[in-house]
């Protein structure tokens, strides 16, 4: 039995082996599970994951908006990696990519992704999967030209997901750029973009004590579409 399957307690162990509960949650955490234990209850997936996300930026030690993106090739293998989800709103999670990469030309070609979110220390998963779409220039040069001069001349250094020979030639490749665009603004690569997943579900999940999690799911045929909600087996 794992220690969370009696979460939030947690076992402490004396010296001579005997095991002793102790309650070791913070106020703020005992806040947090009680919030969580309502949320089968809520209707609208967009704000509970706006909720969820602002109590993950709180609890998590790094990356709160790191999820995993999942695509499929041509055959219908699935590919997945991490990436930093950089806007959301009801009209869908925003990732920026080059649109050159594995995963740009996997989304371009299906038009379809799946996106995972696991914050580990409030024991919560987000599953949502999707239609995608491309943001427009104006909103990826907005986020693009957040960025520090180094990354914006990274992104035009990076040939990602193709074969390097030596790290070497990434480096010629940054210096080459930062040649080029020694004077004046680093303008965003044409092949350099945000994806926008257009949920067609969203699965919210919390850990409860001995695998009796809480799963509840918002579905729609589209993605202008209204949710219906339905609860799930653990
Ligand atoms: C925490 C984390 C965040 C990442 N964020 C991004 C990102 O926002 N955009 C991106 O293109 N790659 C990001 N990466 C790198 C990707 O995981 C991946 O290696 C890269 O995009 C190439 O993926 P592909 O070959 O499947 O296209 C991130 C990696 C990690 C571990």
């Amino acid at each position: 039995m794992g220690w969370h399957d009696e979460f939030p307690w947690r076992w402490r162990f004396r010296p001579a082996g005997l095991a002793r509960k102790v309650c070791v949650m913070s106020l703020s955490e005992l806040s947090t599970l009680t919030a969580s234990l309502g949320f089968t209850e809520r209707n609208d997936p967009f704000k509970l994951f706006a909720e969820w996300m602002e109590d993950a930026k709180k609890s998590e030690p790094n990356d709160p908006d790191a999820m995993s993106v999942a695509t499929v090739d041509e055959d219908g293998l699935p590919n997945v990696r991490m990436i930093l989800l950089k806007d959301f709103s009801e009209r869908g999670f925003v990732f920026y990519t080059n649109f050159e990469s594995q995963k740009g030309h996997e989304i371009l070609a299906t038009g379809k992704a799946a996106l995972c979110f696991h914050w580990k220390t409030l024991r919560r998963q987000v599953r949502v999967r999707g239609l995608v779409e491309t943001v427009s220039d104006a909103e990826a040069d907005a986020y693009y030209n957040s960025r520090a001069r180094d990354s914006r001349i990274g992104a035009w250094a990076s040939q990602q997901s193709r074969p390097l020979k030596a790290r070497f030639e990434l480096e010629t490749a940054v210096a080459m750029a930062a040649a080029r665009y020694a004077l004046g603004e680093v303008p965003r690569p044409p092949y350099w973009s945000g994806f926008r997943v257009r949920p067609l579900s969203i699965e919210f999940w919390h850990d409860r004590p001995f695998r009796l999690h809480d799963r509840v799911v918002f579905r729609r045929e589209t993605p202008d579409g209204e949710f219906s909600k339905a609860r799930l087996y653990p």
